[in-house]
């Protein structure tokens, strides 16, 4: 009777969040906490967590934190890393559902990763889809990431920053973004541009290299980084510098993640010209690049509290194991509106990033606890 109560006053509490549109919060700290008052999940329930890739560091830690969150609630996890491959990753989907795994988790690597899903839903294993948007399916309710739009924003408002752009004229900047195959990829680069456009624009900031202005610009794939490959991205930084950036200093560089940014300072060093490195945006908060802008080599960081994230869709399985419809304990916005498949616009939980510049490192990547100060010293665990 009791359970049946609560039920109810979920179901209620979750139709009054989905009614009221799309810029709707859940709260810090609901009264009625309905992970920590559920009951316990059966300990024979297993969850599968497909991860796309280990070559970015924040995907082992992604994959930790949710283990460990899914473990205390009980539940039996199977993780697999997709190397960047999707086939493998759909073979490792399809394994989960014949293990016989309740929800499966996926970070998936491109739209391919659509069957898996597609043929989970038929088997009646729902997807949750993690920080990636699985595009060209509506097999699946629920998405969980960060404001990727506003990690975008976050680097372009920090060259804006540091090249005083409302003052300046002539400033140079190369652009680069994510693979192709990535959703997120678009939504950090329109987030960037957002910002950065009405300089381009007014001549404040002058593009070398291929120059679009958004995501759907046709020149838009000259500047992606197939698999968000670090090589790829140093050497087309070295064809810059010897090529269409040679005559320019280049004052800035548009880096979507902190590999990237990393493989282009490698090439501006190896160039010899830079004495002092152009401003070089990054996300993530990976170690080495923690120690890097502490130095002054890279200029930020946009960080993601991977911890939370985990937290939150882990909350969210738990709700679904339990046929309830997903209340988080983390903070998150929940939109319904952004994310489009292409065959559904799917209910997202937004979690939010923050910029990360020498002034508040150590408040956001050590006093939280996500690293020690001798790792971002040494920019290595
Ligand atoms: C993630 C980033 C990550 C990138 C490369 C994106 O989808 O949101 O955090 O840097 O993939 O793995």
């Amino acid at each position: 009777m009791r359970r049946s109560v609560f039920t109810l006053t979920l179901i209620v509490a979750a139709m009054g969040l989905t009614a009221c549109g799309k810029k709707e919060e859940t709260p810090a700290a609901p009264a009625a906490a309905p992970v920590a008052s559920a009951p316990p999940a059966a300990p024979s329930v297993l969850i599968g967590l497909a991860i796309p890739e280990t070559n970015v560091e924040r995907w082992v830690g992604d994959a930790e934190f949710m283990k460990k969150d899914l473990e205390g609630m009980g539940y039996k996890v199977d993780v697999a890393f997709a190397d960047g491959d999707q086939s493998k990753q759909n073979k490792q989907i399809e394994d989960m559902v014949t293990k016989g795994a309740k929800v499966i988790v996926v970070g998936s690597v491109t739209e391919a990763a659509a069957q898996a899903v597609e043929s989970a839903k038929k088997a009646g294993v729902p997807v949750v889809s993690y920080d990636r948007l699985i595009t060209g399916t509506d097999a699946y309710d629920y998405y969980l990431t960060f404001d990727n739009f506003k990690v975008g924003q976050l680097q372009g408002q920090a060259i804006k920053d540091a090249l005083a752009l409302d003052t300046a004229k002539g400033k140079h900047i190369t652009l680069f973004a994510g693979s192709p195959t990535d959703n997120n990829a678009r939504f950090f680069f329109d987030g960037a541009m957002d910002v950065l456009k009405p300089f381009v624009t007014s001549g404040a900031l002058k593009i070398c290299g291929p120059a679009p202005t958004n995501s759907a610009d046709a020149s838009w794939s000259k500047i992606t980084t197939e698999g968000w490959a670090a090589d790829k991205a140093k050497a087309r930084m070295e064809t810059l510098l010897s090529g269409a950036c040679k005559a320019v200093k280049l004052d800035a560089v548009l880096a979507p993640n902190d590999t990237l940014a990393r493989a282009v300072i490698g090439a501006l060093e190896q160039d010899g010209k830079y004495k002092t490195l152009p401003v070089i945006t990054g996300q993530d908060g990976e170690l080495l690049s923690a120690k890097w802008i502490m130095e002054g080599k890279q200029t930020m960081t946009v960080f993601k509290d991977t911890r939370v994230l985990a937290k939150g869709t882990a909350e969210a399985v738990d709700s679904i194991v339990k046929g309830v419809e997903p209340v988080l304990t983390v903070k998150a916005r929940i939109d319904t509106t952004t994310y489009n498949t292409g065959k559904k616009v799917v209910k997202s939980f937004l979690l939010e990033p923050v910029a990360v510049t020498k002034d508040n490192l150590t408040k956001e990547l050590v006093d939280s606890g996500f690293y020690t100060a001798e790792a971002v010293a040494k920019g290595t665990k």
